[in-house]
């Protein structure tokens, strides 16, 4: 009977428990040992004699078949523990510059190769530097609490990245050509309006610097973003630079014909820029009389939507994943 049962068993765990049911302290085996005392003198030899034999056998089979159940059971655990190393791992995805960041790159890529170096300045700014060293009077429009984020009395978020122009002056001596990138802040919203957007400034100064070096320098950045296009500078005013103008590219879109991006002239507005002011020459700690320089400034987001063709500035901010996939390399 024993042996039919230890045969049957398919688990260690099961070959346990029939061991406990033939061999345990309520077993089978020690009901007939219980019994003995009840055998004649004569029996009782034989009979414990005949149990001893068949308990040892018992343990012997329990024995063998916990080896072939043991052994069963670590080759099903090593079946199923199988790892395939050789399975291709799952895709991690890739991300990939923003627009603006991307624009921003190459821009300063650009101004690097003319051998510009890279400035910075903070995006809390003084409005010492952001207004009046750059010779902006008290009363100018640009002040106006509607424009400008004050954080304190004298305290701003800079309106543009040309207070950098002021603090790099006051460490550098000319000769010498900079740029600087980053953040600027506007309060106003609209499709060509975000209260944050980029700009990045520019500052070349030495003995002799000219309108003419501005204009070789610029058409030739020009040329580097948007290839062979006509350019054309127009009179402006900025209370920085004298003379002041902007720059116009002709409309990527309708090649000068007149479209609705341009408004119909043929003409796109992409920087402001001039001659840097004597009197901000003076505020940097420069002699006018020594050195004179240029200047010029211009927004990063309006550069990345005409080379990408986007139509409104929003965009930039929605953080829409289908907006931005487009721009992943
Ligand atoms: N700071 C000007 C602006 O934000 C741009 C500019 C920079 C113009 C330098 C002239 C020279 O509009």
């Amino acid at each position: 009977e024993a042996e039919e049962l230890i045969k049957k068993v398919e688990s260690s765990k099961e070959l346990d428990d029939i061991r406990v049911q033939l061999l345990g302290k309520k077993g089978k085996i020690t009901d007939i040992m219980k019994g003995m005392k009840s055998l004649s003198n004569d029996e009782r030899p034989v009979i414990g004699k005949l149990v001893n034999e068949i308990k040892s056998d018992i343990t012997k089979l329990l024995e063998v078949r916990l080896k072939e159940l043991s052994e069963k059971e670590k080759l099903e655990r090593i079946e199923n523990e199988f790892i395939d190393i050789t399975l291709p791992s799952r895709k991690i995805g890739k991300g990939g510059y923003h627009p603006v960041t991307e624009t921003q790159n190459l821009l300063k890529r650009i101004f690097t190769e003319m051998g510009f170096d890279i400035a910075d300045g903070p995006e809390v700014e003084d409005t010492y530097y952001n207004f009046d060293a750059l010779n902006i009077p008290e009363t100018h429009s640009s002040r106006d609490l509607q424009d400008t984020f004050y954080i304190a009395d004298d305290v701003v978020l800079r309106t543009h990245t040309s207070p950098v122009q002021i603090r790099y002056m006051k460490e550098h001596k000319p000769p010498f050509r900079m740029i600087a990138t980053g953040r600027v802040y506007r309060s106003d919203y609209d499709v060509s309006h975000t209260p944050m957007f980029h700009q990045i400034e520019g500052l070349m100064i030495g003995e002799n610097i000219s309108f003419a070096n501005l204009k070789a320098i610029l058409t030739e950045f020009v040329k580097k973003v948007f290839g062979d296009t006509n350019v054309r500078f127009r009179p402006h005013f900025f209370p920085f630079t004298e003379p002041s103008a902007e720059m116009d590219v002709e409309c990527v879109i309708c090649k000068g014909k007149g479209c609705r991006l341009c408004k119909h002239t043929g003409w796109l507005e992409i920087m402001g820029c001039g001659m840097v002011d004597p009197e901000v020459l003076k505020e940097g700690g420069y002699d006018p009389k020594e050195v004179s320089g240029f200047a010029f400034g211009m927004g990063i987001e309006r550069i990345a939507m005409l080379r990408h063709g986007i139509d409104d500035l929003r965009a930039f901010y929605d953080n829409d994943m289908r907006f931005l996939k487009q721009f992943k390399k």
